[in-house]
């Protein structure tokens, strides 16, 4: 297992390139087994979340090529299969997302249940609802969805939740919805442009999907979908998040593959933290940290709000703003466990129930800290890029998971981020030592006897007594 070794207190500087969006890519590679005909898609990141969905694909009967660096072909060559093994979706749960394409093409699907999550609870049962609503039968058997449907029919379905909408479950009942017959009216869709651009790439391949963006999408069955050729847009997560290291480390930096609007509610907060963020050219944006941050009120909801994917690096960012402030979730409520991290690193933030009270501190400090899921670990790095002396982060497999070759991307700027075995050797000597340090306690008796002070009654008479 690797870890993360971190020079802090480096401001970054110069140019960085945003990749393509990890959770546009996965649905649409999953609709892809819903096509004829070979998919090439453009723009796709190089993570291992796209590698676990590319064999989960293969699994299942389609042939996927890697035509250069982010260019893939995809092309179902049998569609026999219909079972999405545990041992790939346990490892990523977009890989749900295959669940309407089988079924509406397949007639079939058998997927197996997710499983725990450290984000908080994740249930899938608006993804089930819908897909019942248009006639699927549905049941739940040793840890597997089974569903199955001779023809799908459209039906006016509402996928609202209790915490809003879903987006992989509005990617799964899209999809179906595409091959059922008659019209689909899907009520409290996600508006995430991550479902935009699965809604863009399915009516290039010939759906009918209309209302995209907003939380009404109307869609107009059809028999087939066609092969076709589909740019994914830029990952606005990461380009948040390497918005958030300029601003945490005092740097400026350029980005480029951006897509603004994407980012209008994550720009509005950096500034309202004191941070400048200007438009450069139509697809670049400019950093700059240069005064000192100041508390805000930060709240993650659906799009078009700031999204639940970079709160954990917000967290991490207000932790050194002057004042108090407040970070709520309203997506995932649990998805706090950085923030007993961030605390090891001399933050000050208070967990309360779906949300974090943060004190500003004026530093922090490097420590040894523990990811817990993937925006966690990018909110540790941040933090880390900001704390003087070393950190070290560890099981940065989560990092992997969901950002493209992150620390080369922040090295070529100014960081130094070194990535080795996790093992005692590898720890930095700054941190290694404090093993080594000897440690008194109080209820251990000290060496020295304590000074006696006397009380002032008591000094005199002692006075009054030397002769
Ligand atoms: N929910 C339900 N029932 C459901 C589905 C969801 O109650 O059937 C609830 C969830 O518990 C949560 C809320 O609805 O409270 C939203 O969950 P959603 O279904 O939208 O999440 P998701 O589709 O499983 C995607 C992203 C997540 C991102 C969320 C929210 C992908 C592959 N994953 O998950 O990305 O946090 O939407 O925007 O697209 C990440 O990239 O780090 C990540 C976790």
């Amino acid at each position: 297992m690797d870890m993360l070794v971190v020079e802090g207190r480096r401001p970054l500087r110069g140019t960085v390139g945003v990749s393509g969006s990890k959770n546009a890519a996965l649905p649409i590679l999953a609709a892809t087994l819903a096509l004829d005909g070979p998919t090439i898609l453009d723009g796709v990141p190089d993570l291992v979340d796209v590698h676990t969905l590319t064999d989960l694909l293969t699994s299942l009967g389609a042939t996927v090529q890697r035509l250069s660096e982010s260019r893939w072909q995809v092309q179902v060559v049998d569609e026999a299969a219909c079972l999405a093994d545990y041992e790939l979706v346990r490892r990523m749960r977009a890989g749900v997302c295959v669940l309407g394409p089988l079924l509406a093409r397949r007639g079939r699907a058998c997927v197996s249940l997710p499983g725990g999550c450290n984000i908080g609870h994740r249930p899938i049962d608006l993804h089930l609802k819908g897909l019942r609503a248009l006639g699927a039968r549905i049941s739940i058997e040793r840890g597997y969805v089974f569903a199955e449907a001779d023809r799908l029919i459209g039906a006016d379905v509402d996928l609202t939740g209790p915490n809003g909408s879903t987006v992989t479950g509005t990617a799964n009942v899209m999809v179906a919805a595409c091959f059922a017959h008659g019209v689909t009216t899907l009520r409290g869709a996600a508006c995430e442009p991550e479902i935009v651009d699965l809604g863009r790439f399915l009516n290039a391949a010939g759906a009918q999907i209309r209302g995209l963006g907003t939380s009404v999408l109307t869609i107009d069955g059809v028999d087939q979908l066609h092969g076709t050729t589909h740019r994914i847009i830029p990952d606005r997560i990461e380009a948040a998040t390497l918005l958030i290291a300029a601003a945490i480390t005092g740097g400026e930096l350029t980005l480029t593959n951006v897509q603004h609007d994407h980012l209008t509610a994550v720009i509005d907060a950096l500034r309202q933290i004191g941070v400048t963020v200007d438009p450069c050219g139509p697809t670049g944006l400019q950093v700059a940290a240069r005064g000192p941050l100041q508390a805000t009120e930060i709240i993650a909801q659906p799009y078009p709000g700031v999204p639940t994917d970079v709160q954990a690096q917000f967290t991490a960012l207000l932790s050194l703003a002057a004042g108090s402030s407040v970070v709520t979730d309203r997506v995932f409520p649990d998805r706090f466990l950085h923030i007993p991290e961030l605390c090891r690193m001399g933050a000050t933030i208070r967990r309360e129930p779906g949300r974090g009270v943060i004190t500003g501190v004026s530093r922090l400090s490097g420590a040894c800290v523990m990811a817990s899921d993937l925006r966690a670990s990018a909110a540790l790095l941040l933090a880390a890029l900001a704390a003087d002396g070393d950190s070290v982060i560890r099981r940065i497999y989560h990092l992997d998971r969901g950002y493209e070759r992150l620390e080369n991307k922040l090295n070529a700027v100014g960081a130094a981020i070194r990535r080795v075995t996790d093992t005692p050797e590898n720890m930095p000597a700054s941190l290694r030592m404090l093993g080594s340090l000897p440690l008194t306690t109080e209820e251990e008796p000290s060496p020295i006897p304590p000074p006696k002070f006397l009380s002032r009654t008591e000094d005199e008479a002692a006075r009054r007594a030397v002769p």
